[in-house]
């Protein structure tokens, strides 16, 4: 799948200053090919680089596209454990403890990069908010060349400056550029792939940074994306997760309405795809046309992650989310109505500042009503740069760890209600290899999203299996023997 074309997006119009950079990202990977070829030439060696990679799916997804440039650039990739020439991070500041968790990896490094003449560089998120990437410059002497979100197309340029310079080189953008297509990729799996179709958030949940650090709402063109996918399909890929942090505000930039919707459809016809997935909807945006596409698109997962942060009307105004409990609950009606086995999985924010004993039992009593598979919950973190950093936390640490724990254990008991009813069902599970505790069983996923360890003679990676589930547990299910069919 490597390929260096690079062009800018151009249903947004064209930007020449921004098509002649993203040109360039392609000349300078061929010159810092050619270093490596030299260097390979005299030393006998090729050099290597490793990824750690933070945060979500976009990260993930970005961390695609930088093992890509760097394979065009002729480095090969080493395992985590190891050493390697180039250790790229790509960095989450979502939660004070995911940086908390950059520094002491990114600090760890610096004995061996110093004894092996290796180097660090650092992207994503973290490096968007202007302290953080002081801090780095001023903390760690291993790390030599800094970029941000916007500016990932030009790593082969700062690589390059480096390599023939030897100097720190620091560039990010602090605002986003036009979309860029046809970076090189190196994916991590072969029969599930990740697929941007909307960068950027323009929601500004008073809580978050994502849109401080991720930018403005830009969509790829729909026939970028659907060329992507036919691409993937033709090379043996057969699930696809839509991203975006609002996949529901495909389109809006282009003034066009219902366009994700009108997405899936397309997505539908295309062969050798069985499973489409997205993530995130915001509750506000959902609509009833996108309900009646995941009804009738096949290939639509039965899965929905709804995140609803807050069950109390008044935190939910102050986090800016722009729905209320009523909404949700009755958007969850609708959705059900539609498809009734779909599974639902959400995210919750406990200690939002201002939530009384309240307002979380509204956020209980909400997870009760609703009855998810499963729910990402989080204890609120102060961003810095956001509206709610400013505001007082009245509710003391203990109260608020006392909140997060009972809520997992209301969450972690529906849950595990919810698994029984796979006991003694047979389910379609497209096997993602090995499992990573026992490496004698497969491991999988439903289309509902469930995890799926069954025992199984060789490596199924990539095959849609029949497994009969014979006991199953919140978190994962345990399959017999499976049945596999293609
Ligand atoms: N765009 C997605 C996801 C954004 S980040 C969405 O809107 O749902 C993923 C999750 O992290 C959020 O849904 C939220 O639950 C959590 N989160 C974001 N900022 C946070 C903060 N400051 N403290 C704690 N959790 C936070
Ligand atoms: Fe953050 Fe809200 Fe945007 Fe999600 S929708 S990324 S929570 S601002
Ligand atoms: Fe983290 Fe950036 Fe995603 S802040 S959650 S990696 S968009």
């Amino acid at each position: 799948m490597d390929n260096n074309r690079v062009r800018a997006n151009e249903s947004c119009g064209q930007d020449e200053d921004f098509l002649a950079r993203s040109m360039e990202s392609a000349d300078w990977m061929e010159q810092v090919r050619n270093l490596n070829t030299e260097y390979a030439l005299r030393t006998g060696k090729v050099r290597t680089y490793r990824l750690d990679v933070f945060g979500c799916q976009m990260n993930e997804r970005d961390a695609e596209t930088i093992a890509g440039m760097l394979t065009n650039m002729g480095y090969e990739q080493v395992p985590e454990d190891q050493p390697a020439d180039i250790n790229v991070f790509v960095t989450c500041c979502v939660r004070e403890n995911a940086e908390e968790k950059v520094y002491g990896h990114i600090g760890a490094l610096s004995r061996e990069c110093e004894k092996r003449g290796s180097i660090v560089v650092a992207s994503g998120c973290m490096m968007q908010q202007p302290h953080v990437a002081e801090r780095i410059k001023n903390t760690f002497r291993h790390v030599k060349i800094v970029f941000g979100t916007h500016n990932i197309h030009e790593f082969p340029r700062l690589l390059h400056q480096h390599l023939t310079s030897g100097k720190r080189v620091f560039e990010i953008w602090d605002k986003e550029g036009r979309v860029i297509e046809d970076m090189p990729i190196k994916r991590s799996q072969r029969h599930k792939a990740w697929v941007n179709i909307v960068f950027g958030c323009n929601n500004f949940c008073t809580y978050c940074i994502v849109p401080y650090v991720r930018g403005r709402e830009r969509s790829r063109r729909k026939e970028d994306v659907l060329a992507e996918i036919r691409a993937l399909a033709a090379d043996g890929c057969r699930e696809v997760t839509l991203l975006g942090q609002n996949v529901n505000s495909y389109g809006n930039d282009f003034g066009e309405k219902d366009l994700f919707a009108r997405l899936l459809y397309d997505i539908e016809e295309i062969d050798g795809i069985d499973r489409v997935r997205f993530t995130t909807s915001h509750p506000k945006d959902l609509s009833d046309s996108l309900i009646r596409a995941m009804k009738e698109c096949g290939k639509v997962c039965e899965h929905l992650h709804l995140p609803f942060q807050a069950g109390s009307n008044r935190i939910l105004e102050r986090m800016n989310r722009k729905y209320t409990r009523e909404h949700y609950l009755d958007l969850v009606d609708r959705i059900r109505d539609a498809i009734p086995d779909i599974a639902l999985s959400t995210d919750i924010i406990v200690g939002f500042p201002g939530e009384t004993g309240e307002d979380f039992e509204d956020t209980l009593d909400l997870v009760r009503r609703v009855r998810f598979d499963s729910a990402y919950t989080f204890i609120y973190s102060p961003r810095r740069g956001t509206p709610a950093e400013k505001w007082e936390q009245t509710e003391p640490h203990e109260v608020i760890s006392e909140r997060f724990k009972r809520l997992v254990e209301v969450q972690t008991e529906i849950a595990t209600q919810l698994a029984k009813k796979y006991e003694g069902k047979t389910v379609e599970v497209l096997v993602d290899g090995p499992s990573k505790t026992n490496p004698e069983m497969q491991s999988g996923r439903t289309r509902t999203g469930r995890l799926v360890n069954f025992r199984a003679e060789g490596d199924l990676t990539g095959r849609m299996v029949d497994v009969e589930i014979i006991r199953a547990g919140a978190f994962w299910l345990e399959g017999k023997e499976g049945v596999h069919r293609g």
